[in-house]
């Protein structure tokens, strides 16, 4: 078992590695956001769901804590049991909202968490039961598809995706309707897709949310800097770099960058030295805006049909509803 766990930390480890040479090497320069989240990383975005800047929790929450009602009746209203499946679970802040209306509905079914951290599926299966009681937990520890695959042939309800907290606006438009896709093929004519969007809305509030006025979304990013030189061995100084978001409004896409702030030569362990230019970007993160247009248009391409949408009270934010056709 150990040993086991050994060898996965090291070939993730050379994962690391070889993601951040081939995005340091390309042109032009990128890293992979999904590394973001250390320790440190982890505390840092709780820390970035707490600000005011950052509306985006706030937003899903209130319709959580709102509309859960409503949202599980849409889902009961085929009055057959059912799993819900949910895509990242992380805490299930939010989707305990809608856990404790579905289990006052007396309609069989079963939780289904996905994450991607042991000890947060193994928290869920512990706590969640004890708050509500009777719920059936069934965590899955892994990779998206790979365990959606598993909760399928676990059981043969009909499934209720759940892929909430603008999880899909950190991919670009054409990953998100690949990742639509694939979803779709692990699922039946039938099932539901429960999927939050952070809307286009003011640019400068939405720029404002990545370019907070505590310097914590710097912190974030610069964060994996740090991380790097931990766990590979380089010597990134940080004070070299800038955290430089910019916001697209025809797009909807927001994007982070790194800049160097001059001309320099970076060590990454006794695999490669990296040169800067002075003021060269590395692209970091993504987070994509939608219209409810361009919504509608991705439910269609991919193979849902749009079938209903919840708001916060400031329009911010949607979870809609797709059918699989
Ligand atoms: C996790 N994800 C939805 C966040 C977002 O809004 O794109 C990550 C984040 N990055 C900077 N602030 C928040």
């Amino acid at each position: 078992m150990i040993n086991n766990k050994i060898a996965a930390q090291i070939i993730a480890e050379s994962q690391f590695m070889q993601d951040i040479l081939t995005g340091l090497q390309a042109s032009p320069k990128f890293m992979q956001a999904k590394y973001f989240y250390d320790r440190a990383g982890d505390l840092l975005f709780q820390k970035i769901m707490k600000l005011e800047e950052y509306y985006v929790t706030n937003a899903e929450m209130d319709i959580l804590t709102k509309q859960s009602g409503k949202i599980a009746d849409l889902i009961t209203s085929e009055n057959t049991p059912f799993d819900l499946i949910e895509l990242g679970a992380g805490d299930a802040t939010k989707s305990i909202h809608l856990l404790k209306e579905l289990s006052n509905r007396k309609l069989e079914f079963s939780y289904m968490p996905i994450d991607i951290s042991a000890g947060i599926i193994s928290q869920l299966e512990d706590h969640l039961p004890k708050t509500l009681p009777g719920l059936s937990v069934i965590g899955l520890n892994g990779d998206y598809f790979e365990m959606l695959e598993k909760g399928t042939t676990l059981s043969s309800r009909r499934k209720v995706v759940l892929f909430m907290g603008a999880n899909i606006g950190n991919m670009d438009v054409a990953e998100a309707e690949d990742f639509c896709s694939t979803l779709r093929a692990s699922l039946t004519k039938g099932d539901i897709l429960i999927i939050g969007f952070d809307l286009k809305k003011d640019p400068k509030q939405i720029l404002a949310a990545y370019n907070d006025s505590h310097g914590i979304t710097a912190a974030f990013n610069l964060n994996l800097l740090t991380r790097i030189n931990r766990e590979l061995n380089a010597d990134f100084k940080l004070e070299a770099f800038e955290h430089y978001p910019f916001y697209d409004p025809e797009s909807g896409a927001c994007k982070s960058y790194l800049i160097s702030l001059k001309s320099q030569e970076v060590r990454i362990g006794e695999e490669a030295l990296i040169h800067f230019e002075a003021y060269e970007p590395v692209y970091m993160e993504i987070s994509q805006k939608y219209s409810l247009q361009d919504i509608e248009e991705m439910a269609i391409a991919t193979g849902f049909q749009f079938n209903q949408r919840f708001f916060d009270e400031h329009n911010y934010f949607v979870d809609a509803i797709w059918t699989v056709v």
